[in-house]
């Protein structure tokens, strides 16, 4: 989905979200569980102000689990609930009911004790594009449902998406802007296939990338294509090179002289990536923040 993000355009998103804040009990904040940070909109605590909220960590089928559960434990310190789901399968989907529930039990209780009967909760997700809003509002629907989300400047009438008997959905999704000011998101967006590759280029996409496995996954990467070179300073571009060159010669991407073609080199690389081909592999955890 491609959303040009003008400073209008997020005035006017951020507006669409609080208008919708005043209809919901909680909000859904989904993330890519293999950039948390980075998949976040940088003024959410003050778009969502004290509004309640859980945290959920999407994609998890493709991030590395032991790194998820470092992001649950850094959530947890910050006071929110956050927890890992994947939407396409729909596994943990079903966790959201009851982690809303937690989340919401001290307002509920209060109304028991006034006698009122608890209405079933009004939750809305929000999150960038991409994120996976769609795919899991139709999991939680049980069906398929066009979801077409607020583009920018224009409104529709809201729906209510009953999820059993207990939960109610807005059918319309928040769509955010991610944090682009800040060039390693941008980085980290565009390997997990959120930022058009227009904006990087692909073999610096690549780089980022093969940096990052060859730092925390190199098994996965020397499983994968066969690879033996072990890099010992990653600081330095050339051996990153190296790596990649050795990935395209695996893969037979030469040009005339022999070279490597390291654009074809990049293209195969970040789809076997992306297709979770590589293993499961996580691009941010939370102690190397601004370290990589
Ligand atoms: P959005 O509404 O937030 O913009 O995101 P959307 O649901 O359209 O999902 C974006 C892409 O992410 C889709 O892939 C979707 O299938 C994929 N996706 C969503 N949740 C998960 C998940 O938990 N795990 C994995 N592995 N993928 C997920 P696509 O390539 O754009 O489309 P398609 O492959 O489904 O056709």
């Amino acid at each position: 989905m491609a959303i040009q993000w003008f400073p209008g355009h997020m005035t006017r998103a951020r507006r669409q979200i609080q208008e919708k804040l005043k209809l919901i009990d909680i909000v859904i904040e989904l993330l890519d569980a293999r950039v948390p940070l980075s998949s976040r909109n940088p003024m959410i605590d003050e778009i969502l102000q004290d509004k309640p909220r859980i945290i959920v960590l999407n994609k998890a089928d493709l991030a590395d689990p032991q790194v998820t559960e470092q992001w649950v434990n850094y959530f947890a310190e910050e006071g929110v609930s956050a927890f890992p789901i994947d939407a396409s399968s729909g596994h943990k989907v079903g966790d959201i009911l009851p982690k809303a529930k937690f989340t919401l039990a001290d307002k509920i209780q209060r109304q028991i004790n006034k006698g009122i009967n608890p209405r079933a909760i009004r939750a809305l997700i929000v999150g960038i594009p991409n994120v996976g809003k769609s795919t899991l509002i139709n999991k939680m629907a049980g069906k398929n449902i066009a979801v077409t989300g607020d583009k920018p400047g224009v409104t529709k009438g809201q729906q209510w998406i009953k999820v059993g008997t207990e939960m109610e959905l807005l059918d319309t999704p928040g769509i955010l802007w991610p944090k682009f000011e800040d060039q390693q998101v941008g980085y980290r967006l565009a390997v997990v296939g959120s930022i058009k590759e227009e904006i990087i280029h692909l073999d610096d996409i690549a780089f980022y990338a093969i940096r990052y496995m060859a730092k925390y996954y190199l098994n996965n990467l020397q499983e994968r294509f066969g690879i033996e070179y072990v890099p010992e300073d990653l600081e330095n571009p050339n051996e990153v090179v190296k790596i990649m060159e050795e990935i395209g010669r695996k893969r037979g991407c030469i040009v005339s002289g022999g070279r490597v073609d390291l654009d074809k080199t990049s293209i195969l690389f970040l789809r076997e990536l992306r297709a979770g081909k590589l293993g499961r592999i996580s691009f941010e955890r939370p102690a190397d923040q601004g370290a990589f």
